[in-house]
């Protein structure tokens, strides 16, 4: 704080003080002595001369020195041999009124009488040298400028080494950014963006920790499972039961390599750059035509209703990605559905919808959040344990990369609604 405020406040005084000396320098180079008003001077010279001359030569001295001591200017009679300066005395020879400097600050103006006398008047210029009032003034004025400085600046400060300790402690691997920061603070907006970007590092390392944790204990599963049968294997005494455990371990093999592509399905999305091949898609055809195969595939004996907008026969999206949304809330949806699942594609105020609901058991209100996080699944212990609870974090992603959001909400079927929404173009 005392660094920046110094460098901001000498700045700011040198360019004051530059500025105020360079403008006096101008003055003065630009107006000379010349633009003294020195015809009130000249009228009172005038006059007084004029009464000199109506006295005799030797009544002179007395009448300026009473002139003096009743006006308490100081008038004096020179000797003309004493003036020096050509030009002065050639101005008094014109009987114009001439100038001779008395000391610092003011000067005799100068009117001839005759041959042997000039009349002076000291006349006082104005101050160019400050007196103790304009110091103070002047000092007043550099404190006020300091304040007001001190009033931007403390804040500012205060707020850049909030920000500076909170981005400290982040470094230091305590993935959380918890500056305080107030709205109205120059900053904020700094904050802001700094928030987002911890939230979205925080939120990468955990869905890492995450990824990594689960993959370990998903693959030692079908692992040790794949050893145990190689070890029956060993101990076969016939080939029929060789067969069998070699089957076993195709399976696991197979889980093994569907946990790989999901994983790797899912690391995609998370990317920080992911390219989007955004194009118009008729969804009149297309959605109709997913959920009928993902019906036949999985559960021919559910109904599966589709309504799309009549109109929506140039969706702007990546289909490649609003596919794999769809089947996965689908899968999901078929999971869990009694008997009914209904599919919904509308286009509302510049927002297209898609709606999945089912007539399952739903998802309690306080997992909702939970369940987008990847390799979260509810069920897990049910012993109901398929998939790897990567689909609807892949959903939540891809419907982010489009610039929306997915939301859970009670579905009028009685199950789960999730309601996938972006920006129509
Ligand atoms: N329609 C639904 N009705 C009730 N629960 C659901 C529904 N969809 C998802 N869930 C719950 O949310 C969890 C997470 O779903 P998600 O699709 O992410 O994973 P998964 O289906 O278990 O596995 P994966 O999709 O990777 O094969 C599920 O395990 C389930 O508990
Ligand atoms: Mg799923």
């Amino acid at each position: 704080m005392g660094r920046h405020f110094l460098g901001l406040y000498l700045l700011i005084v040198l360019t004051l003080a530059v500025v105020s000396w360079g403008q006096d320098k101008i003055l003065q180079t630009y107006s000379g002595p010349e633009t003294r008003d020195d015809k009130p001077m000249a009228v009172a010279l005038f006059a007084l001369a004029n009464q000199l001359h109506g006295l005799p030569a030797e009544g002179w001295k007395d009448f300026v020195a009473g002139v003096a001591r009743k006006t308490g200017v100081e008038v004096e009679l020179f000797a003309t041999k004493d003036i020096v300066g050509r030009e002065t005395l050639g101005k008094l020879g014109r009987g114009e009124v001439a100038y001779m400097q008395a000391s610092a600050g003011d000067s005799w103006a100068l009117q001839r009488l005759d041959a042997d006398y000039v009349l002076a008047v000291r006349s006082f210029e104005p101050a160019t040298q400050r007196g103790p009032l304009e110091w103070f003034l002047t000092m007043l004025f550099y404190a006020a400028i300091a304040l007001v400085l001190m009033t931007w600046i403390w804040p500012l400060t205060r707020d850049l080494r909030v920000l500076e300790q909170a981005a400290a402690r982040f470094g230091n691997r305590n993935w959380s950014f918890d500056a305080v920061i107030k709205p109205h603070s120059q900053i904020y907006p700094l904050a802001q963006t700094f928030r987002r970007m911890a939230a979205r590092i925080d939120g990468l390392i955990a869905s890492h920790k995450d990824m990594s944790n689960a993959v370990s204990h998903e693959i030692r599963t079908p692992l040790s499972r794949m050893r145990f049968e190689i070890e029956l294997a060993q101990q076969a005494a016939d080939l029929s039961d060789v067969r069998n455990s070699l089957s076993h371990i195709k399976a696991d093999i197979a889980a093994i390599n569907d946990l790989v592509t999901a994983t790797l399905g899912y690391a995609i999305l998370e990317r920080a750059d992911v390219s989007l091949n955004i194009g118009a898609h008729d969804f009149t055809t297309l959605i109709p035509a997913i959920a009928e195969s993902v019906r036949c595939d999985a559960r021919p004996d559910i109904l599966i209703n589709t309504h799309v907008q009549s109109d929506a026969d140039a969706v702007s999206c990546d289909i490649h990605l609003l596919e794999t949304v769809l089947k996965n809330l689908l899968h999901n949806a078929i999971r869990y559905a009694r008997h009914e699942i209904s599919v919904t594609f509308e286009v509302h105020a510049g927002v297209n919808r898609l709606l999945v609901d089912d007539d399952g058991p739903g998802i309690p209100e306080q997992d909702r959040r939970r369940v987008f996080e990847s390799f979260v699944q509810l069920d897990r212990t049910a012993g109901r344990k398929t998939g790897f609870g990567l689909g609807l974090a892949i959903v939540k992603r891809a419907i982010e990369w489009h610039g929306g959001e997915v939301a859970i909400s009670r579905s009028p079927l009685g199950g789960a609604r999730f309601c996938a929404s972006w920006p129509a173009p």
